[in-house]
């Protein structure tokens, strides 16, 4: 069963907990929190606060996307936030390892996300160890892209790695992904689908996520 994971870069802030309660409503298992911080990526998004903020709105699982440098340094302040899954990216830091066992100390998952450039093969020693994968199927920063096609297969390379490890942990697909196109992400494999667009733009929430599921 695919999860989905709306990404809250492309609701309407001025109705910030409503629309946590509308997608939530309408079947999303994760609440996708983007965060971005004008150095890693070439745009500024949020911080702490909204995830603060989601938390005191709802019990679902937020998945709280770091595309920030040095997330060694603040992984502790977003947990205490209330994330529930903390994803980084490999090529923000270089103390992978550190970041990985901060957030496990903290209770909570580890994700580690890669960018469209990057191979899966750098995920493989920090497998053993992560409860999630995300690849970007875009280049990180900005919402409303479109998906890059060359991304699709890096999904099936690292449900391949997991078989391979015997190890579990979700694969995690974000970027462009809509109700048109999803099927090739779940071809490939993947268990949660990040989309923004695709579900603040639909008129029907429920109806976008159940087709995104399918
Ligand atoms: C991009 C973000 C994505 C993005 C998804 O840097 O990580 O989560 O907001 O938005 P859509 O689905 O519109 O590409
Ligand atoms: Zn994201």
């Amino acid at each position: 069963m695919i999860k989905v994971s709306p990404s809250m870069l492309a609701c309407d802030f001025t109705k910030y907990g409503a629309e946590i309660e509308k997608i939530t409503k309408a079947g999303a298992e994760y609440v996708h929190l983007d965060v971005m911080d004008g150095v890693f990526v070439p745009n500024i998004s949020f911080g702490i606060p909204l995830v603060e903020a989601a938390r005191r709105v709802t019990d679902a699982v937020l998945d709280v996307h770091l595309m920030i440098v040095e997330p060694e340094k603040y992984v502790e302040q977003f947990a205490k936030a209330g994330a529930d899954i903390i994803v980084f990216h490999y090529e923000a830091t270089n103390n992978h390892q550190e970041v990985i066992d901060k957030i496990h100390a903290m209770g909570k998952k580890a994700g580690m996300s890669i960018k469209p450039g990057t191979p899966t093969f750098v995920l493989e020693p920090f497998m053993s160890s992560l409860e999630l994968v995300l690849i970007m199927s875009v280049e990180p920063g900005f919402g409303g892209q479109k998906l890059i096609p060359e991304t699709i297969e890096k999904v099936a390379q690292v449900k391949e790695m997991r078989q391979v490890l015997g190890v579990e942990l979700e694969i995690e697909i974000d970027g462009g992904i809509t109700s048109d196109n999803a099927h090739l992400a779940k071809d490939a494999g993947v268990d949660v689908i990040v989309a923004g667009s695709a579900v603040f733009k639909a008129a029907d929430t429920a109806g976008v996520i159940a087709a995104l599921k399918e």
